[in-house]
């Protein structure tokens, strides 16, 4: 029988088939390889195969240079199996059309293109690697290459506008359940989608929608999960607060087993809403809220309001207790937690 599924593999820059020719040249040899050779077998100055190797480094490849010897290739980034992962998705949702890039600006950003040239629902694009990953709210995403997974899908709810972002909810609770089945950790979900264990933070969902008032047209749901990544590989800044799946349960994940997991479990949870509505979702969301009966910081526009956070809404709000039991509902904002 012919199979239907596509998987597009893209290389990185403009300059990819120059670098893929300098890892292959090193992946040739078990000895150093001078960067006089690989210059002139490419026909590039040297200076050119020495930025070649930054950015391969960059891209996780180990490869110590010596001067006078050259380079050599000592290890490679761990890629993910997309074999594995059609297999596993095969006849789902999002399994029929992979875009899979060595390294991208943003996912996000691909898959907004993607939905607005008309790419179908179930649309995946994930990459190894992203330069310019973006998390809520305006933030960076930081992932080092083939450490995480970093991907977003293409949904086309037949959906008004006003109940898209509960989606997001969907998401998280899907991501924690694909997760947990996976790997022995307990995941909460902090409001309205980073994906906690313990106090600290391994992933995050940014969704990104397009419609009329009364109609979705797209949504782009991304999600980035730290994975094998490793205390020294989170930023400094990020130290005290993020942690990885690795970190948590002290043993490397298969990253492509944990990419298929997370679309089953998408389909399943997407569906159900698509069919019976958000009530799941949200039951599955208080039974994992991470502020809940907190004492919480919510970051308006107009300033700070405190408050103890007493779950979510129907309709996927954060409600907070004021005091004399005033509740305030939030439907966006930067929550931190008070002492
Ligand atoms: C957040 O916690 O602020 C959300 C982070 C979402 C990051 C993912 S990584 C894959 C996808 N592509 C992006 O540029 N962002 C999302």
């Amino acid at each position: 029988m012919e199979s239907s599924i596509s998987v597009t593999y893209i290389e990185s820059t403009t300059m990819s088939q120059r670098k893929k020719t300098v890892i292959d040249i090193l992946r040739d040899s078990d000895d150093f390889v001078s960067g006089e050779a690989i210059s002139d077998v490419l026909g590039i100055s040297r200076n050119a195969v020495h930025k070649h190797v930054k950015s391969l480094r960059k891209r996780g490849y180990r490869i110590v240079g010596v001067s006078r010897r050259g380079y050599r290739l000592e290890d490679e980034p761990e890629r993910l199996s997309m074999a594995h992962v059609t297999q596993r998705t095969e006849n789902t949702m999002f399994g029929h059309s992979f875009r899979y890039h060595d390294e991208i600006e943003s996912t996000n950003l691909e898959a907004k293109t993607l939905a607005q040239k008309g790419a179908p629902e179930g649309t995946v694009v994930v990459a190894e690697a992203q330069t310019a990953g973006r998390g809520r709210l305006g933030r960076r995403w930081t992932s080092p290459a083939g450490k995480g997974l970093l991907f977003s899908v293409i949904l086309r709810p037949s959906m008004p506008m006003s109940e898209a972002h509960l989606l997001t909810i969907v998401a998280a609770t899907a991501a924690a359940e694909a997760i947990e089945r996976q790997v022995p950790a307990r995941i909460a979900i902090k409001w309205p989608n980073d994906l906690f264990i313990g106090d600290r933070k391994a992933g995050g969902i940014l969704m990104e929608i397009s419609g009329e008032q009364d109609e979705v047209d797209w949504v782009v749901l991304g999600i980035g999960l730290n994975v094998n990544t490793e205390f020294s590989e989170l930023p400094v800044a990020l130290r005290r607060t993020a942690t990885s799946l690795r970190m948590a349960g002290g043993e490397s994940v298969d990253r492509s087993e944990m990419l298929a997991g997370l679309l089953l479990s998408l389909q399943a949870h997407y569906t159900a809403a698509l069919r019976g509505g958000f009530e799941r979702a949200l039951t599955a969301f208080r039974e994992r809220d991470y502020l809940l009966a907190r004492t919480i910081s919510v970051e308006t526009r107009q300033g700070a309001v405190v408050g103890a956070a007493a779950g979510i809404d129907d309709r996927g709000a954060l409600l907070v207790e004021l005091p004399h039991r005033r509740i305030r509902s939030f439907h966006s904002g930067d929550v931190t937690l008070r002492p």
